[in-house]
């Protein structure tokens, strides 16, 4: 199966499961593994026993960018560093960054003020990752990269792409020189300077605020009472900074697209706006009010979730849906599938928000919309990306308008997220 996933493996899972039900059987390259789309078997494998599965060797790539951090490690080590962020993401602490979120929300859609009139396209995908990007520095790592702003989009597009192509070819490339490689390890630096402006900018000048990186500068080892080493402490950072922009951004990305192609739906969230906020700007409070842009967002999440799918792997032998999971074999959990079958999504390609009414979610069986994944490994920034997305929403739809540039083809590609491969352009209107 290794050419054809590599192709285009959402569409090849989603043929699978289709045709051969909730377990099949995948051999790609040297590697065999289970695609599962039953919520008891994948409540079986990403929780109840989750002790019996690592994250795949498919994330070996991701560890040769990011380093050994929250998303890649294993064991001891992750659940401390996970014990060290996660005071970071209580609701409570999330709330009080809502103003800085919607803040910069306000500084992106202000920009657009001069654009709007002359009916140039903006890149909206290429916007929402500045913006995002905005939130988790100021948020979270309260800092900004300094001359590495400019330069830090490309390299992430380079890398994205990069670890994505490398992603299913067994290591081989890996090895050979090439003018792509050096893009590659150029970009790397870039990132790495970033961060580090980042770390050196916190150490010139200490924080009061018990931000993220305050935290992950303090933690002290229980035992040996030493802090992280500087590499550790790199990790980590560069980390929350790609996990926290690229999929909240992408996630922004399409619900822009799909609410321009759903008329109806996007005057429903106008209307809703509107009342709930008149002029005024969103602050946390209004988020119970904004339940249809809640829905909205829930449904995009369905239908283009920006991490489409993960996988693990077996450390002893296990059983899944009646079948012998060897030690050592893959597990494929793919969201964007499992959104789509028809067993548990009428009508599953159209775009329909009420699908998440309070109601129609108590309906449905647990682990089977996983945008976020499950189990102990489940998003850090789940709550974050919510509470983020509904004020950016806000924030943007209560000036404007976006238009798809007529005639633009959107293709969600896989990579290691799902992105548009050709952008994202749209035309500006502003609405007051
Ligand atoms: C819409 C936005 C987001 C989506 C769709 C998303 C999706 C996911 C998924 C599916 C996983 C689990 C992967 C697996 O089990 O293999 C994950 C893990 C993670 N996410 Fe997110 N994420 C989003 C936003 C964020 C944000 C805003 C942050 C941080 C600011 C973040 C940080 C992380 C980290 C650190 C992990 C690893 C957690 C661990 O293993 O303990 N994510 N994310």
């Amino acid at each position: 199966m290794l050419p054809a996933v590599r192709r285009s493996p959402t569409t090849v899972f989603l043929d699978a499961a289709r045709r051969y039900g909730e377990v099949v059987y995948f051999k790609i390259g040297p590697r065999h593994g289970y695609l599962v789309t039953n919520p008891a078997d994948i409540r079986h494998v990403l929780q109840d026993n989750a002790r019996n599965y690592r994250k795949s060797p498919l994330y070996d790539k991701l560890r040769v960018l990011l380093g050994n951090g929250l998303l890649t490690s294993e064991g001891e080590f992750w659940l401390r560093q996970r014990r060290i962020a996660q005071p970071a993401f209580h609701r409570q602490r999330i709330a009080a960054l809502a103003g800085v979120m919607a803040g910069a929300a306000r500084d992106a859609a202000a920009q657009w003020a001069t654009i709007a009139p002359d009916g140039r396209p903006v890149d909206v995908d290429e916007e929402m990752m500045r913006l995002t990007r905005t939130v988790v520095l100021r948020t979270l790592l309260g800092a900004d990269l300094g001359p590495f702003s400019d330069t830090v989009d490309d390299a992430w597009r380079i890398l994205n792409q990069h670890i994505a192509e490398s992603f299913w070819s067994l290591g081989l490339t890996d090895w050979w020189p090439s003018a792509k490689k050096r893009r590659f390890q150029a970009a790397r630096a870039v990132l790495r300077g970033a961060v580090e402006h980042v770390i050196a900018a916190r150490r010139r000048s200490p924080s009061e605020s018990a931000d993220l990186l305050s935290m992950l500068m303090s933690a002290r080892d229980e035992d040996t009472g030493e802090a992280m080493t500087d590499e550790q402490l790199r990790v980590e950072v560069t980390t929350f900074l790609l996990a926290g922009q690229e999929t909240t951004s992408l996630a922004l990305t399409w619900i822009w697209y799909l609410l321009s192609q759903h008329p109806a739906a996007q005057r429903r969230l106008e209307d809703e706006i509107d009342a709930a906020l008149g002029d005024r700007p969103p602050e946390y409070a209004d988020l119970v009010s904004l339940p249809y842009t809640r829905m909205v967002i829930d449904e995009a999440l369905r239908l283009y979730p920006p991490a489409w799918g993960f996988s693990r792997q077996a450390l002893g032998d296990d059983e899944v849906g009646g079948f012998r999971v060897p030690r050592g074999w893959l597990v494929f959990v793919v969201p964007y599938v499992l959104h789509r079958l028809p067993a548990f999504w009428e009508n599953p390609e159209a775009f329909d928000p009420q699908r998440f009414s309070p109601e129609r979610i108590a309906e449905r069986p647990k682990f089977i919309y996983l945008p976020f994944g499950a189990g102990p490994r489940q998003c850090i920034g789940n709550q974050f990306a919510l509470i983020e997305a509904q004020l950016v929403v806000a924030t943007i739809a209560q000036r404007y308008r976006l238009h798809l540039v007529p005639g633009h083809t959107v293709d969600p590609c896989p990579l290691i997220t799902l992105r548009p491969r050709f952008g994202m352009p749209m035309i500006v209107e502003r609405r007051t």
